[in-house]
C-alpha cells in the first residue's frame, strides 16, 4: 500500500472508492459523479494497493485568511473528503492519509484543520482520537412527501414538492428532530497544527 498524490486518470476509481466507502455511513446518498476540484490550493491524496484506490483525502486550504474555513482565524484547511473502503478499514490507512496531509499543510504554514461529519459515532470518535476538538453543530434535514408541506410550498400549479434538503441553524434542535424522520447532526471539528 502506498500514499500518493491524486492524478486526473484516478477519477473513476476515486469516485468508486468514495461511493462505496460512504454506503455504510450517514452520507450514504451523498453520491458524486465527478470529482470535486477547488478554487484554492488543495492537498489531494489517495491510498493505492495493487493499482486500486482504497482510500482518499481531499483538503482545500487558505492562502488568505477567511477564504476556505468556516471559522475565521489563523490560516486553515478543510477536509472535504475522507474515505477508506470498508474491507480496508482499521488498518490505519485513514490515519496515514491524515498524517501525510498534515505534514504537507505544516510545510505550507497552515495552522489549523476543520472537518465536518454527521452522527456516525465511529467517525466522530476517529476525529477525537486524532486530536480534533468538537466546535459546534447544525442540522441536515431531509423531508419526504407530506413532511415537505411543513417547510415549503410549491409556487407552480400541479408541481408538488416531494423531497427537500434543508439546513437548520437555530436552537430548537430537539423540536426539529422530533418533527422530521431524517435529521442528521452535522458536527464541526478542528485540529490545531502546532509547529
Ligand atoms: C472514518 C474512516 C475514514 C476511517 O478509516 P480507517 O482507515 O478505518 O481508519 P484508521 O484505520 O486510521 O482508524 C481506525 C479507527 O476507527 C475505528 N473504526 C473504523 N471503522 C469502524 C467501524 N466500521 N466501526 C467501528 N469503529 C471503526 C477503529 O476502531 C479505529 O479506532 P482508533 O481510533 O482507536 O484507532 C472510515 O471509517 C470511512 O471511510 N468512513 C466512512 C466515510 C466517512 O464517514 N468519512 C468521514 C466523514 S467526511
Amino acid at each position: 500500500m502506498k500514499i500518493r498524490e491524486y492524478k486526473d486518470t484516478d477519477e473513476l476509481q476515486w469516485l468508486r472508492c468514495r461511493v462505496l466507502s460512504f454506503l455504510d455511513s450517514s452520507y450514504f446518498d451523498n453520491v458524486l459523479r465527478q470529482k470535486e476540484h477547488y478554487e484554492n490550493p488543495a492537498i489531494e491524496l489517495v491510498a493505492e494497493e495493487d493499482n486500486k484506490i482504497i482510500g482518499l483525502i481531499d483538503i482545500e486550504y487558505e492562502t488568505e485568511k477567511g477564504t476556505v474555513c468556516y471559522k475565521v482565524g489563523e490560516l486553515g484547511g478543510v477536509i472535504w473528503h475522507l474515505a477508506v473502503l470498508p474491507e480496508y478499514r482499521n488498518q490505519g490507512i485513514a490515519t496515514l492519509l491524515l498524517n501525510e496531509a498534515v505534514c504537507r499543510l505544516r510545510n505550507r504554514s497552515i495552522k489549523r484543520l476543520e472537518a465536518w461529519t454527521r452522527y456516525d459515532k465511529w467517525v466522530n470518535d476517529w476525529y477525537k482520537r486524532r486530536g480534533f476538538k468538537w466546535k459546534e453543530s447544525y442540522l441536515h434535514v431531509y423531508t419526504e412527501g407530506n413532511e415537505c408541506d411543513e417547510i415549503t410550498e410549491s409556487k407552480i400549479e400541479k408541481l408538488f414538492i416531494y423531497n427537500c434538503f434543508a439546513h437548520y441553524i437555530g436552537d430548537n434542535k430537539q423540536e426539529i428532530k422530533g418533527k422530521f424522520k431524517r435529521v442528521h447532526e452535522c458536527n464541526l471539528y478542528e485540529l490545531t497544527l502546532f509547529d
